[in-house]
């Protein structure tokens, strides 16, 4: 298992060039199995949650061909069973969108419940209210999710809670359903749109995607088709914030500057300058960083998955700043690995309350989810000294080419092998 060694200080500056949308990326893969043709998708970031989720789909028998470091082609006609590998699935919570492919084209789905970060409860209730709702019976066994149904029937889905999971996997079951299927209080998401997209170009016809009721019209049958994913709204704020972190100047490349807009007025509140130009931004920072309060919100609001990295660059700012967690019950574990770096900050449930001190020190560190991984890399590289972070897998999950990346914007990083402790033997 490696770690990062990062050495603080160094002001990042250049262009970075952002990867594909992860989260777009895991939904846009098992989508492919709704086709009756060949799928090329072209933009995937190379992650492990990527490449996790195009083996549970190659374990179930599909055809995955990489063409290029970026692009694959998928023909998912040859799977064989509705039953994904349960130790290759419970790993990544993008599993559990093979449950609306798989019962949209065969009507079972035979999933693990999905794994992933670990923020509190992570349920999926609004996801199998939606099956219901078109007519599938679900249950629950295991640690498995059973979905099944003879035949699928539009219906209304009115959502109890904003959920990017639920909206998509409802869209997935509907889209080859008979008739039409309306979701009610819809995620927004950036991805969703792109889902959307996708399943549009393989024949399907959603509308509404992006706004809070989405139609989908069921039909019988869906094509193949060549796709790019979006880029990735959060690799894209975390090198912004990064930027922000160190006093750089980085032109951050391959974005679409609207799905980044609650990030840089965000930014801007606290002093950092941004410029927006046709598919790039542009973040410099030459002054102090000012305090300011952050609500993490459903799209278009701030996103719960920036809220880490934005906590790190405030532990840094002149005053006091509030941060409100509104998405997720336990989402501030990783605030204990940043006071060892010298943050002041305390958590009250789902509130902290972020002192901000004149400079980080290094430390020791581990990132303790994907998010927090990334955190603990802006602390480090803006803090006085060496910092090691442990556990990065986490962060590799989702951050393509991390080090090169920083490297190529002058960070002081690299990659080291972590030595085991011995552990003293009884005698
Ligand atoms: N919720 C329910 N019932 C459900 C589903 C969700 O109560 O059936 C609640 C959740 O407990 C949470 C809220 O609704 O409080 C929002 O959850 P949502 O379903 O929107 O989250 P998700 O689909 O499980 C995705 C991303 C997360 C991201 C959230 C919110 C993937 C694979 N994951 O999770 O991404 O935090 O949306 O934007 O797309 C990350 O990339 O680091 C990450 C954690």
């Amino acid at each position: 298992m490696d770690k990062y060694e990062i050495k603080g200080g160094n002001r990042l500056t250049g262009e970075v060039s952002i990867s594909g949308a992860k989260n777009a990326a895991l939904v846009i893969i098992p989508a492919a199995i709704l086709s009756d043709g060949v799928c090329r998708i072209d933009n995937i970031p190379n992650i492990t949650d990527v490449s996790s989720i195009i083996h549970i789909l190659q374990d179930m028998g599909a055809q995955v061909r990489r063409i290029d470091r970026s692009a694959i082609e998928i023909d998912a006609s040859t799977i064989y069973t509705c039953e994904a590998p349960y130790e290759l699935s419970r790993h990544i919570r993008g599993s559990y969108y093979l449950l609306g492919a798989l019962l949209g084209r065969y009507r079972h789905a035979l999933v693990t419940m999905p794994g992933g970060c670990n923020f509190g409860v992570r349920p999926i209730d609004q996801h199998l209210k939606g099956f219901a709702a078109l007519g599938a019976k679900y249950s629950v066994d295991g640690g498995m999710v059973d979905v099944r149904a003879d035949e699928l029937v539009g219906s209304s889905v009115y959502l109890d809670v904003v959920s990017v999971g639920a909206t998509m996997n409802i869209m997935l079951a509907a889209v080859r359903a008979k008739g039409t299927t309306v979701i009610e209080n819809a995620a927004k998401e950036p991805h969703i749109v792109d889902l959307a997209n996708f399943l549009n170009s393989m024949g399907a016809d959603i509308r509404g995607a992006g706004t809070d009721v989405i139609k989908i019209y069921g039909c019988d049958s869906l094509r193949g088709t060549t796709y790019s994913i979006i880029p990735d709204q959060i690799e894209a704020g975390t090198y912004m914030v990064a930027a922000a972190a160190t006093s750089g100047d980085v032109l951050v490349k391959n974005v679409i500057p609207k799905h980044l807009e609650s990030i840089s007025a965000k930014l801007e509140e606290m002093g950092v300058t941004v410029e927006e130009y046709d598919d790039a931004v542009r973040v410099t920072r030459t002054g102090k960083l000012n305090k300011c309060n952050i609500k993490t919100l459903p799209h278009p609001g701030f996103p719960t998955d920036m809220q880490p990295q934005i906590t790190a660059l405030l532990s840094m700012a002149d005053g006091t700043s509030i941060v409100n967690e509104s998405v997720w019950d336990n989402r501030f574990r990783y605030v204990e690995e940043l006071k060892r770096m010298g943050a002041q900050i305390s958590v009250d449930g789902r509130i902290a309350v972020v002192e901000g001190v004149d400079h980080l020190n290094a430390a020791p560190v581990k990132a303790t989810d994907l998010r927090a991984g990334a955190a603990m890399l802006i602390a480090a590289l803006a803090a006085r000294g060496t910092t090691q972070i442990e556990e990065v897998h986490h962060i590799e999950r989702g951050y393509e080419d991390v080090v090169e990346k920083l490297r190529n914007l002058g960070a002081d990083i690299r990659r080291v092998p972590v030595r085991e402790t011995a552990v003293p033997r009884a005698i």
